[in-house]
């Protein structure tokens, strides 16, 4: 099954529309994935406080999955708010992300990298790969088309992918929701399908290790943190393009 997760005649290379067309500066995208609670809003606040204060001067572009564009939002209002006895197929399903992602990647994503900004995306097409066509089991291939076809070649720099047990994560989703009198359905799930979301996620990562970094996020949200910025240097060490542009 994992094999045919990710063809090998796609593209992977980061970005690789923009770094084939004309635009001279690029910016970087960075997406952090994981299962429900694991940390992802958190430390997106977190490093975004960080690079704000490394470099006032660099355009940061903060979006969440689905969303950040007008039509992206009201796409998020009926995959997590409608009625939960209304029906959703997993094929509207993951045509409605994909919707979403279209417009999101050639509105506000693409444009922003041009541009030379630092993009931090809450969720991106890894999530669609792993609840869609693992923890829903919809053919993975098509799957994988449908991802392609809606990032138009707008691939993540880096991937942070937090995780942590199944079990761990719905209990700061349950304490974190303990307020809240809404239904969201995106979080009604059985236990079984937030362990498959997981595995699926592993997977994913083992098949693409240079762009998924795993980071354990059972850890406190300081320990967290710092990985993240660990990883974050050794990556701009690497990648003289960035340094140039002073990111940090
Ligand atoms: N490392 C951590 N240790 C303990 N609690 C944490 C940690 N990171 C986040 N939390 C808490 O767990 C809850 C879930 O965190 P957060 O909302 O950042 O997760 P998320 O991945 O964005 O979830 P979702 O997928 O539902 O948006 C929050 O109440 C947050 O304060
Ligand atoms: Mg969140």
């Amino acid at each position: 099954m994992t094999d045919s997760i990710t063809s090998k005649k796609l593209p992977r290379t980061a970005n690789c529309q923009l770094r084939t067309g004309s635009a001279k500066q690029r910016g970087l995208f960075i997406t952090f994935e994981g299962s429900e609670g694991c940390g992802k809003s958190t430390q997106i606040t977190r490093l975004a406080e960080r690079l704000r204060q490394k470099n006032p001067d660099r355009e940061l572009v903060i979006l969440r999955e689905p969303g950040g564009t007008a039509l992206g939002e009201q796409v998020r209002q009926v995959l997590q708010y409608m009625d939960p006895s209304v029906s959703i197929v997993p094929e509207a399903e993951l045509l409605l992300f994909a919707a979403s992602r279209a417009q999101l990647v050639r509105e506000v994503i693409q444009p922003a990298l041009e541009r030379g900004a630092i993009v931090l995306c809450d969720r991106f097409f890894d999530s669609t790969t792993v609840y869609q066509g693992v923890a829903r089991a919809l053919d993975p291939k098509q799957v994988e088309m449908i991802n392609y076809f809606s990032v138009g070649g707008v691939i993540p720099d880096m991937t942070f992918l937090l995780d942590m047990e199944a079990a761990q994560g719905r209990e700061r989703m349950k304490q974190r929701n303990a307020q809240s009198t809404v239904v969201d359905r995106m979080e009604q799930e059985p236990e079984a399908f937030y362990e498959a979301v997981r595995q699926g996620y592993l997977t994913l990562a083992k098949e693409e290790k240079k762009r998924i970094l795993v980071i354990d996020a059972a850890a406190s949200v300081e320990e967290v943190s710092k990985k993240i910025m660990t990883q974050l240097d050794k990556y701009f060490l690497s990648t003289p393009q960035h340094l140039n542009s002073s990111t940090f």
